[in-house]
């Protein structure tokens, strides 16, 4: 096995065609992604809104993949029991968004999901260094969140390094994921800087070409 084959893709729907929803999960499920990310955002801890769990919901017959959430709201202690509800696998919350990381932690494998924390480009490794033997996903975003189709911050790579090395030195049962801007020029150097699984929008999902190519052409980018 090569190290890139161990690398997971996580195509996010934020980019797919919103009509034709369950087509697409089915479509990025056959042409054998990893896991379905979902991007919920609420127009206040990010300057967009997107879609809740009545959504999601409607979405789980449509993949045998686990969902991968990733929460970009406020006070997302207030909201996690619905996504739960609605079938998520794992719930990730920014740690800019929760006074009581811990707790939030706790609530969400107390209702039996990984629990991920996600990290802005500007928020440094600290704000998540202590949560690590509690958590099981650290998601990196190199983008400021809020949208799709934006550059890789190449400067927040380095901050992925130093995270791998982090969990890989002390042994921590961590997924490190890297959101934002990942595509088959850039896919190659996230992957050298430590992801475990890359977070995909507008390289999976866009006009120019069908699922199944695009997930073929950004594997065959990876180191
Ligand atoms: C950013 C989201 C990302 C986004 C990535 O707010 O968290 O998951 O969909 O989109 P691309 O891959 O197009 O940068
Ligand atoms: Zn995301």
């Amino acid at each position: 096995m090569t190290p890139s084959s161990k690398v997971k893709i996580a195509p996010s729907i934020l980019s797919a065609d919103f009509a034709r929803l369950g087509q697409q999960v089915a479509e990025a499920t056959e042409a054998g992604a990893d896991y379905i990310h979902l991007d919920v955002m609420d127009g206040r801890f990010v300057p967009n809104i997107t879609f809740g769990p009545v959504v999601i919901e409607g979405l789980k017959s449509y993949t045998n993949l686990p969902l991968d959430a990733h929460l970009m709201i406020v006070e997302p202690e207030r909201r996690i029991p619905d996504f739960i509800n609605a079938g998520v696998d794992h719930v990730t919350v920014h740690a800019e968004a929760c006074t009581h990381l811990h707790r939030v932690l706790q609530q969400i494998k107390a209702g039996g999901c990984r629990a991920g924390v996600a990290l802005n480009p500007a928020t440094p490794i600290s704000a998540v260094e202590e949560a690590l033997p509690f958590l099981d996903i650290v998601l990196i975003l190199t983008v400021n969140p809020g949208f799709g189709g934006q550059t890789l911050i190449p400067q927040v790579l380095d901050k992925v390094s130093r995270l791998r090395a982090i969990i890989d030195e002390r042994g921590y049962d961590v997924e490190l994921e890297v959101d934002g801007g990942v595509n088959a020029q850039t896919a190659a150097a996230v992957v050298n800087a430590g992801a475990h699984t890359l977070i995909a929008g507008s390289a999976v999902f866009n006009p120019n070409e069908s699922v199944a190519d695009a997930l073929t052409k950004l594997r065959s980018s990876l180191p």
